[in-house]
């Protein structure tokens, strides 16, 4: 358990360089497996999430060495196709090495990954997009195994653009025969960023950022260098935290093309937002203005993973502010948490509505998941005096030294406790 101390009442001032993308970074560890020498991933953040999936590696037989921002990975030799349960617990996201698995040994047996914080988290479509290239999977009590002797190109239609399952589809059609092409695949940046890292290893992919993807066949290549891009989510946290104390904040490393809702967002509040390629500056003075209604979607739409860092910035703006939530249930568990520091919020299903306080002030929090906990760390800079945020690790799944970055721009930040990655 760690504990974040926030005193709020701070402007934020400074600059800060945004820390390379935690869901561009996961899904390239796992598909680092396809490569049968060696990849160097650079900008890569700090975080457990990332260790967890290292350690995944270390377990298949990989070589898997940090050394700064740089990763190295050795997977010429991997010596097992399971995953255990704690392994994959560890990590919300591990389902993200069925697909590279069933591509590098034709097998893969792991745990099904459980029910997380944010609601249910199905997987279905993961493995009928990997059935469709020729797995035959049995799900038993506790467990997934996925077996292919020859895995074939398919026609892969998804019903919901999701990114996991786009991702595994991409990875495990690298080892198929023939073409596979999937369509309404999920656009997120973090799709074209796999799709750079795939055709580094050899595949010939296309189509990452629109709907539908091609990919038809692969030819291993030696070496693969790739540098992770900026996290936009991070990006927008940041922009959040400065939208809740007010200041001047410069963006180092921002890639606004990829936050283009959540920065038209900001200057809706009244937020006064420039940006150029790589670089971000938002300026906030005085109180800020509810937005139109946030209604999250799949990319290019208002992310879901941001939707909870603009509630915080909302706590104390004129007139009401209207969230629907599209992607997740279980989006709102911050939501009685901000109501401690003294916000006004209805929650109604996938609809949360926030009226406008004149002030906050500081309580004890407790974290609910990784994106929820760092709203809770932003409402705490925009209200007057001391917080405790309690948080069992959900923060530093995808923040790399936030307490480190917001002290750096003048706010009163400590952490307490907890592992450091
Ligand atoms: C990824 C991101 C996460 C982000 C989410 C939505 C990573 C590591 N994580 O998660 O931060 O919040 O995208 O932008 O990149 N669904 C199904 N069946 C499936 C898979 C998904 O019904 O088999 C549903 C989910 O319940 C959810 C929606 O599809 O309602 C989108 O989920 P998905 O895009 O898969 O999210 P993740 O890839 O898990």
């Amino acid at each position: 358990m760690s504990i974040w101390h926030v005193t709020g009442g701070e402007r934020l001032r400074g600059s800060l360089r945004i820390q390379g993308s935690k869901n561009a970074v996961l899904p390239v560890i796992a598909a680092s497996l396809l490569c049968s020498s060696e990849t160097e991933l650079t900008n890569c953040p700090r975080l457990s999430d990332v260790e967890a999936a290292m350690d995944i590696l270390r377990y298949l037989g990989c070589q898997a060495e940090r050394d700064g921002d740089v990763l190295t990975i050795g997977s010429a030799s991997p010596s097992r196709c399971d995953i255990p349960r704690d392994l994959m617990h560890r990590m919300r996201s591990s389902v993200i090495f069925l697909g590279p698995m069933l591509a590098r040994f034709g097998e893969a047996h792991v745990s099904v990954p459980g029910g997380c914080e944010l609601g249910p988290r199905p997987i279905d479509l993961h493995l009928q997009a990997l059935r469709l290239l020729g797995a035959e999977i049995r799900e038993e009590p506790g467990g997934i195994v996925c077996q292919a002797a020859r895995l074939r190109g398919a026609e892969i239609p998804l019903t919901l653009p999701s990114v996991g399952a786009t991702e595994n589809a991409m990875i495990a059609a690298c080892a198929a025969e023939g073409e596979t092409v999937i369509y309404n695949a999920a656009r997120e940046p973090e799709i074209e960023t796999l799709q750079e890292y795939l055709r580094l290893l050899g595949a010939q992919i296309s189509g990452a950022g629109s709907p539908v993807i091609r990919v038809n066949g692969f030819t291993p290549r030696e070496h693969a260098g790739l540098r992770i891009p900026p996290d936009r989510i991070a990006a927008a946290t940041y922009l959040c935290c400065t939208a809740c104390a007010g200041g001047d904040v410069d963006l180092l490393d921002a890639e606004p093309d990829h936050m283009a809702p959540v920065l038209e967002t900001l200057e809706a509040m009244g937020c006064a937002v420039t940006a150029r390629p790589g670089h971000v500056h938002i300026g906030v003075s005085g109180r800020l203005r509810a937005p139109g209604a946030v209604v999250t979607r799949p990319y290019p739409g208002f992310p879901t993973d941001a939707a909870p860092l603009l509630m915080a910035a909302c706590l104390k703006v004129t007139g009401p502010a209207v969230f629907i939530e599209n992607i997740f249930s279980g989006r709102y568990r911050h939501a009685e948490e901000l109501r401690r520091l003294g916000a006004d919020i209805t929650i109604r299903g996938p609809l949360a509505m926030v009226t406008g306080v004149e002030s906050l002030h500081g309580a004890n929090l407790t974290s609910p998941d990784l994106r929820g906990g760092a709203a809770l760390v932003a409402a705490a800079l925009g209200a007057e005096g001391p917080s405790l945020v309690y948080d069992d690790g959900h923060i530093r799944r995808g923040y790399d030294g936030l307490e480190e970055s917001l002290r750096g721009l003048g706010a009163q930040i400590w952490c307490e406790g907890g592992e450091r990655y």
